[in-house]
């Protein structure tokens, strides 16, 4: 594959906090290990400066955290905005630090996108999933798409859920309750985090009974992956990691504190992985070899005949899910995202 200069897609993380604790996510136990902090000023502008000489296209000030535990994340945003003018500039967090000021402030840098990670409607299920206060997130987001309309702000604002056990019986409940706020809602797939999500949890959160899981979990041979070629991720110390599934640094191809990131783009980490990448021998990597595993997507057919043998209790109520995701997909096709119904 053909190595851009320079990254096209860039992820800094500013802090490595997060204020949440996903069961989904790597970041609480991930976070009792490996080094926590916060980017330095000086170091994060100098990233910012160098990307600023390149035609960079997509920015994101946040990698393995949640970006709004960085209090200086509006100015910081605002800096990546305005040196990278024709990049466009997104962010992603679980919206619970959304306040009033930060959404006036990341309302007025016209970013392309701020999407919000919710996994449920009631008090309930987002203790469950994300161990946040649902309301808190939901007055903040209504909060910040207030904002976006008095500025007549183009910046697209975009929920998105991930669709698991915990939350199956909500999803067609959120997306009525976005859609009548007039926020973009998308349905996207659990996946193991290349592996470093424990695999018996990860198993018990999966959607439906087993074995419909089982049997609607594929697995890719990660031979050669794009965003080697594509893409950066800086964690908040300066470290260069393969991507955002690299929670605990497997593969560090340099740091940017004593290095540019185009000499760690270009450097010899890099050249070595996207050689074995070159040769379709990426999967000896082990966290590349485990980013292929335990995807989920649904075969809607396949998993309607296997539904149709089980007729007890939980059967007719994955029937059911099954009915309401279909259902969902024949009314707005783009609402499910990321081969979570292939
Ligand atoms: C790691 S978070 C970082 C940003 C921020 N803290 C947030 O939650 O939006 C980035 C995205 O990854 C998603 N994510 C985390 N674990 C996941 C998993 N196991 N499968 C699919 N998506 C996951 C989150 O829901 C979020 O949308
Ligand atoms: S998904 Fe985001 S909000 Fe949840 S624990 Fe991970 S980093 Fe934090």
């Amino acid at each position: 594959m053909r190595v851009s200069p320079f990254p096209v897609g860039i992820q800094i993380e500013t802090t490595s906090r997060c204020n949440a604790k996903c069961g989904f996510c790597p970041h609480p136990v991930v976070s009792k290990t490996e080094p926590q902090g916060v980017m330095e000023e000086s170091l994060y502008r100098r990233l910012i400066d160098e990307v600023s000489e390149y035609p960079v296209q997509l920015l994101q000030p946040f990698l393995n955290n949640d970006p709004l535990m960085d209090r200086q994340i509006v100015a910081r945003t605002e800096y990546m905005a305005r040196k990278n003018p024709h990049a466009q500039v997104c962010i992603t967090t679980n919206g619970a630090l959304l306040n009033q000021d930060i959404a006036e402030g990341l309302a007025e840098l016209r970013l392309h996108t701020i999407h919000i990670s919710s996994n449920g409607l009631t008090g309930d299920t987002y203790r469950d999933t994300m161990k946040i206060d649902g309301y808190t997130v939901l007055r903040n987001v209504n909060t910040l798409r207030d904002c976006l309309r008095r500025r007549g702000s183009r910046t697209r604002l975009v929920v998105t859920a991930i669709l698991m056990k915990r939350n199956r019986d909500e999803v067609a409940l959120m997306r009525e309750y976005w859609r009548s706020r007039g926020v973009e809602f998308y349905l996207n797939p659990l996946n193991d985090r290349a592996g470093n999500i424990d695999v018996a949890e990860f198993a018990d959160m999966l959607p439906f009974a087993e074995p419909a899981n089982q049997s609607q979990l594929h697995n890719w041979q990660m031979t050669a992956c794009q965003s080697l070629y594509t893409t950066l991720a800086v964690l908040w110390n300066g470290d260069v990691v393969t991507c955002c599934m690299d929670w605990r640094r497997d593969n560090v191809m340099g740091n940017v504190r004593d290095a540019t990131i185009r000499e760690v783009w270009e450097g010899a980490q890099y050249r070595s992985i996207r050689a074995l990448s070159d040769a379709g021998r990426l999967d000896e990597r082990p966290l590349c070899n485990g980013c292929g595993h335990n995807r989920f997507s649904i075969q809607p057919d396949r998993l309607a005949k296997q539904l149709t043998s089980g007729a007890d209790a939980q059967s007719e109520r994955d029937r059911e899910l099954l009915g309401t995701l279909v259902h969902l997909r024949e009314q707005s096709p783009q609402l499910i995202q990321l081969g979570l119904m292939q």
